[in-house]
């Protein structure tokens, strides 16, 4: 499945950097898109220990690595060695790609835009819409963002630890002040309507809990659930059994990719492809 790259004098280098980056599927992903659009490039995963970020990217940079991306638990600590950050990874306070242009490291947020994209096949307005967000954790703040960069009016945020969801509210309804947030209890998140309920928490993963009863809700127009492994969480079977359109987090993987693609080489990413690498690798589809 995954070709083999061609290395030669003008292959450009892309990576990940993280500690650990053993599990990471963004090698499979991006050498499978650079293959597809025939480029010169390739791209390695980076094991960096958190006390030698610094001394690995001044590294790239004179290394002459065209982009990374960034994992756990890099993601935030990165931030002040860049020299441009787009507003919304600050305002997300985490950056997962990096694009070195001139020597110049420019990092961007691909989690939250991913997301967004990730989102086309429900076909949602999410202008005025009112979304539910299970979580309190980084993912939910990237989409906490994304959700209120791209005009939801209302978002409301609902964790196990009620105390993470109220600092997350509060840390960013400063940047988005048309957009409604507030932290509520589940009992609370159930009375409203939402177009959209996503759960960013872990609770599914284990194939058997649920993070929220969707028959206790009063209206939920469409689920997403970020967890992609598995495929189907229960939260998800049972929005299935209702009749709700729903996604799981392939989408949000596969579009962190292409938006992060796009980002390094200007180019549209082999999307098909990238979908297939992924669903080969987490053996479904
Ligand atoms: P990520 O960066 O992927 O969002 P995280 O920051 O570790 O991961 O956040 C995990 C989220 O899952 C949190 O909202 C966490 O709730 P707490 O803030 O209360 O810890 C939530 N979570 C994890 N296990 C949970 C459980 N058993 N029940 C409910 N929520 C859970």
């Amino acid at each position: 499945m995954n070709a083999a790259v061609a290395i030669s004098g003008k292959t450009k280098l892309y990576g990940v950097i993280g500690h650990p980056v053993t599990h990471t599927l963004s090698p499979q992903l991006h050498n499978t898109s650079f293959n597809a659009l025939g480029l010169e490039a390739a791209y390695l995963p980076f094991p960096v220990h958190p006390d030698q970020l610094q001394d690995a990217i001044r590294g790239m940079v004179a290394l002459g690595v065209c982009g990374f991306n960034i994992t756990v638990p890099h993601k935030s600590t990165i931030l002040p060695l860049l020299d441009e950050v787009s507003p919304l990874a600050q305002r997300i306070g985490a950056v997962n790609t990096v694009r070195i242009d001139d020597g110049k490291l420019i990092g961007t947020n691909t989690d939250a835009s991913g997301f967004l994209r990730s989102l086309y096949p429900l076909g949602l307005e999410l202008k005025g819409s009112t979304v539910g967000l299970l979580g309190a954790g980084g993912s939910a703040r990237a989409l906490l963002a994304g959700l209120s960069e791209s005009g939801a009016a209302r978002i409301f945020v609902c964790n196990r630890t009620p105390e993470r969801a109220e600092d997350l509210v509060s840390s960013l309804q400063q940047f988005a002040p048309e957009t409604k947030m507030a932290a509520v209890s589940l009992f609370e998140l159930e009375s409203q309507p939402l177009d959209l309920l996503v759960n960013t928490t872990t609770v599914g993963m284990d194939g058997v809990s649920a993070p929220a009863d969707l028959e206790r809700f009063r209206e939920v127009r469409n689920v997403v659930d970020i967890i992609y492994c598995p495929p189907q969480t229960p939260l998800l079977t049972q929005a299935e059994r209702l009749g709700l359109p729903n996604l799981n987090g392939l989408g949000m993987l596969l579009h962190q990719g292409t938006e992060a693609f796009a980002f390094w080489t200007g180019e549209v990413a082999p999307e098909a492809e990238m979908r297939a690498t992924l669903e080969s690798a987490l053996n479904i589809g």
